[in-house]
């Protein structure tokens, strides 16, 4: 097929659009669907100024052309985008089938994004990954029209930024000696003994950013700073305020977390900062450079005279006005180099200037930033972090923590923010990816795909988008995407057991796929639902299950394709105790805490996957809590668990004792276990006799101490605790 530009802008679109199409068509020649000869159909590239921005554009095809304009060139990018995906799925890896041609239809269409900033995210610092993977991601943005691309360059894990004037940075603080395996908050940490790391060279920063930019991708690159710093600090501990405080020397992070070592805000810091600025300016065209700060752990600058004097100097208040005043200081310095600043919400906490663009992460980030007059980009923990779980199905693997599936991406609307802020202060969302758990591209993949759909979705499509409708278009993406070599994961697919415990006592579980129409499978027996006994729920809609009696629920769901997928489990228990209040027991009296209320509400949270609303965590030394049964019962046998699900280890407690009394509240102790008992394992199963009680106590001991990474110091770790089961 023949390409033409109508104007000179046009050109190198044009030699890009004819290595696209080239690529789809190079074999036999296509025809039309009247006969006319592929080879004799032209595809026109134009500029047309009548529409409303530089990224909308209008896809017309005809028997004898293909016509892709767009307001600017991004336009005709996502026309040509548009026009790739009419094609079935398999083409755009393979080529045309031998046999003959493949048919587009006549169409005529009119598009363009909702939102201007789309962009995704990507965590190189905790694991390093390869340019070539790099340049795949950015292919799978661009064939999702989104625009931006957040290059996490430094972390304490590994920095991975080339610097020619400081190159410790890459030869020290590249590389770690081991990583932590396995949920880095584990009590007994185990190690994968092999050396990680790996950096960008120039020319590898090059070729990314020249391959977005033909793809009309902005690359962000991010060097977090001050926080986040012990790769950096490694290589040069003479910008930290001192000695590490546990006497060791600075280390590239094995363990992953939020840790002590920060930079100091001293004249020397400054001007390593403006040198190596310099640097990453030199290789980012783009307009924006982002500079981290959040998460900055500020006991060393509490303890260091310097920082202490700067306060005082500059009547800075505290080490939150001392963040402010580094984070203005190292913008004034991006700012001389003719760039933007961006920075994680918590810059806003130093009160940083307002041409800063906040980058809001945590809940309510994005109205305060917002309110504050500061332009905005999206991305909520809770919506848009794909590492997160897709699903609470036992089969995901290791996630960070949370639980983010695919319906709550796509809902998530971030021009709902807007209503109430300037035109033009929300710039838009993006998703993030932290490589903490992803070890490789393939990991990577998994967890973005087909989240990133849903979230492209969503920044493009705005309000006109419909759930039912991308469920409809998934399989086929899904077949795109897995031609074009990306992993994608089928969590949505998956059963989704939901308990639905009623005041009267009674137990329901509502069975459902994480998209309409998937037919589920179940056993009641805790037997695997693939087994020829599991019963099948119908696709139409959600099925409910009368539970009426002790069980443990497992269920499957289906792919497209018709393979089973998942293990959902889900252990529910109606008890004597459901639904009766749990209180803490202080000043020698109940006093109210409706968030125990997890811990009667008739199921439990050990067979699931580590998700932390499910449990209730009890971060003190001592733990004691009443349960009101409201009269007094007999009660033969109390069991609760105190692990938190697949994927994560737990401290356990030195001790429990368990006390009941009737009405008068005066204690009377039943049985106590010790550390022995609660170390052998994590489900406890206490038989009380036949005992008369209304109030059941518990008493948790909670003074064992662990080392933690993050603090380097050894302390006392929470203690998770679900269902209190009495029978
Ligand atoms: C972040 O997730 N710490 C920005
Ligand atoms: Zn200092």
């Amino acid at each position: 097929m023949a390409v033409r530009a109508q104007t000179p802008e046009l050109q190198a679109m044009a030699a890009f659009v004819a290595r696209s199409l080239a690529l789809v068509s190079g074999a036999p020649a296509a025809k039309a669907a009247d006969g006319v000869d592929a080879a004799d159909t032209t595809a026109q590239l134009a500029l047309d100024a009548s529409l409303a921005s530089a990224e909308h554009y209008h896809l017309q095809i005809s028997p004898q052309q293909v016509r892709l304009s767009g307001g600017g060139v991004p336009g005709v990018f996502y026309a040509l985008q548009t026009l790739l995906q009419l094609l079935p799925p398999d083409v755009a890896l393979r080529g045309l089938p031998a046999q003959g041609a493949c048919t587009l239809a006549c169409a005529s269409i009119s598009d363009g994004p909702a939102l201007g900033w789309r962009g995704m995210h990507l965590d190189c610092a905790r694991h390093f990954f390869p340019r070539d993977f790099i340049l795949r991601y950015i292919d799978l943005l661009a064939l999702h029209k989104l625009n931006r691309f957040h290059w996490h360059l430094s972390d304490d894990q590994g920095w991975r930024f080339p610097s020619r004037r400081f190159p410790r940075l890459t030869e020290v603080g590249a590389w770690r000696e081991r990583t932590v395996d396995g949920h880095t908050s584990n009590p007994g940490r185990s190690y994968r003994e092999q050396p990680h790391g790996g950096y960008y060279s120039e020319d590898d920063i090059r070729a990314v950013v020249a391959y977005a930019a033909e793809r009309q991708i902005t690359v962000i690159p991010e060097l977090d700073i001050p926080g986040h710093a012990a790769a950096l600090l490694a290589a040069y501990p003479e910008y930290a305020c001192g000695p590490r405080a546990d006497g060791a020397p600075y280390q590239v992070e094995a363990h992953f977390g939020i840790f002590p070592d920060v930079l100091c805000p001293k004249e020397p810091t400054f001007a390593f900062l403006e040198q190596l600025l310099a640097e990453v300016v030199a290789l980012f065209p783009g307009d924006y450079v982002h500079i981290g700060g959040d998460e900055v752990v500020k006991t060393a600058w509490a303890g260091c005279p310097h920082c202490q004097q700067l306060i005082r100097e500059h009547g800075l208040g505290d080490e939150n006005g001392l963040h402010g005043y580094f984070v203005a200081r190292v913008a004034g310095i991006l700012e001389k180099l003719g760039k933007k600043v961006l920075g994680w919400d918590e810059v806003m906490d130093g009160g940083v200037s307002g041409d800063t663009t906040i980058m809001c992460w945590n809940s309510n980030a994005g109205e305060r930033a917002l309110a504050a007059g500061y332009p905005v980009v999206m991305c909520p923990v809770d919506r848009v972090y794909f590492d997160f779980y897709q699903s609470t199905s036992l089969d995901e693997p290791a996630a960070i923590h949370g639980l983010t599936p695919l319906r709550a991406v796509y809902d998530y609307s971030p021009a709902a923010l807007a209503a109430g802020a300037t035109a033009g202060q929300l710039l838009g969302a993006q998703g993030n990816i932290w490589s903490e758990y992803l070890a490789t591209p393939e990991a990577v993949c998994y967890t973005a795909l087909p989240r990133l759909s849903a979230l492209a979705e969503s920044l493009w499509r705005g309000e006109g988008r419909q759930w039912a409708d991308f469920c409809r278009r998934l399989p086929a993406l899904t077949r795109r995407l897995r031609a074009l070599g990306y992993t994608v994961a089928d969590s949505h697919y998956k059963a989704l057991l939901t308990p639905d415990t009623r005041r009267d006592g009674t137990l329901r579980v509502q069975l459902a796929g994480g998209v309409p129409g998937v037919r589920c499978r179940y056993t009641l027996d805790g037997a695997a639902p693939d087994a020829a006994n599991a019963s099948a729920s119908g696709t139409a809609s959600p099925t409910w299950l009368e539970i009426d009696r002790e069980c443990v629920l497992r269920a499957c769901g289906e792919t497209p394709e018709g393979a089973p997928c998942g293990d959902e489990r889900l252990h529910v228990v109606p008890h004597l105790a459901l639904h009766r209040p749990v209180y803490y027991w202080r000043d020698e009296g109940l006093q109210q805490a409706p968030e125990l209320a997890l811990l009667t509400n008739g199921w439990r949270g050990n067979e699931r996957i580590f998700h932390y609303h499910e449990w209730v965590v009890f971060d003190a030394e001592r733990v004691d809590i009443v349960l009101d049964l409201e009269r007094v019962r007999r009660v033969r046998r109390l069991r609760f668990n105190l692990e938190a699900g697949a994927h994560r280890q737990l401290a356990r407690p030195a001790a429990v004792e368990v006390l009941a009394s009737a009405a008068d509240q005066k204690w009377q102790a039943l049985a106590r276990l010790d550390a022995a008992a609660l170390d052998a394992s994590g489900a406890v199963d206490i038989d009380l006799g036949h005992c008369a009680l209304r109030y059941l106590r518990l008493r948790l001991h909670n003074s064992r101490r662990y080392y933690s990474p993050e603090t380097r110091q050894r302390q006392r770790m929470p203690l998770y605790l679900d269902e209190l089961v009495l029978t």
